[in-house]
């Protein structure tokens, strides 16, 4: 079994696929910014259960946060052979002439500057042993615009660029780079109250609005895949087919 990095572990999508990679044996490190308790109750569960599991804070917005977190990551658990980089921000829905310079740049480096970095940083070290796994989030905002916009949709679009670029680098070195993006899955980050939630789960082909542990399954999945990589996966209850 492999150690895994998982940023944005404190909620959502992040804290389901940290619990679904420990639950496959993986040994996991869950990257937070400002939920530490949360992260913290969860490494304590993951450990009471038998496995290796610490919490690790860094505010991704920050250039440097990247490389601090993977060392103090690899200092508690060995080298990160799994990357899962899920952090993520958005704010809400804009027309383009509303995005400030500001929100331009915090989406961006949140959502596409950081997972270049923690790239960068762990993935030499996959190629040297042979084996890595780097599964970076996107969004369905990526293939369509979205709901959120063109700073949101702008910043995960980046994500399969870079992914196809760090493939071409690295498959042959045993190490997949893949994108899952996903649509309308019950987080915090889901716009509106129950009335716009249910008007979204109505919107889809299956219904309902997916959940957390589905991503984190399909991510499992990827992770398992030696032969998956350079691609993208959206998981969006049927509504877009790529
Ligand atoms: N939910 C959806 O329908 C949906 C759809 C498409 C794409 N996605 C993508 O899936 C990923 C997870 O989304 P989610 O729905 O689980 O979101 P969420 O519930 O809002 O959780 C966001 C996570 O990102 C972390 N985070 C935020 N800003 C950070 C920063 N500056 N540095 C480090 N960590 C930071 C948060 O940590 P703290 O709690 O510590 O602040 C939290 O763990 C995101 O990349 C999102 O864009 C989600």
């Amino acid at each position: 079994m492999a150690t895994a990095l998982v940023t944005g572990a404190s909620r959502g999508i992040g804290r389901a696929v940290a619990r679904r990679l420990a639950d496959d044996g993986h040994d996991v490190a869950l990257g937070y910014a400002a939920s530490a308790d949360a992260a913290g109750e969860l490494a304590a569960e993951l450990r009471a259960l038998g496995g290796r599991a610490v919490a690790v804070g860094a505010d991704l917005a920050d250039p440097a946060a990247a490389d601090a977190l993977v060392d103090a990551v690899e200092a508690q658990l060995g080298p990160v052979e799994i990357l899962v980089a899920n952090a993520g921000v958005n704010t809400p829905g804009r027309r383009v002439e509303e995005i400030s310079l500001e929100e331009w740049d915090r989406l961006h480096a949140v959502n596409l500057r950081a997972p270049f970095l923690l790239a960068r940083r762990v993935l030499p070290g996959m190629a040297r042993r042979g084996f890595g796994r780097i599964v970076l989030l996107s969004s369905v905002a990526a293939y369509t615009g979205g709901i959120i916009g063109a700073h949101y949709a702008s910043s995960k679009a980046g994500l399969h660029g870079l992914a196809h670029s760090l493939s071409q680098q690295a498959s042959g070195d045993g190490v997949t780079v893949n994108v899952v993006a996903p649509a309308l899955i019950e987080s915090d980050m889901l716009p509106g109250g129950p009335d716009t939630r249910a008007a979204l789960a109505e919107s889809l082909p299956v219904g309902r609005l997916g959940r957390p542990e589905e991503v984190a399954d399909l991510i499992a999945a990827v992770v398992r895949n030696g032969f998956l990589t350079n691609q993208s996966i959206l998981l969006d209850g049927g509504r877009h087919p790529t």
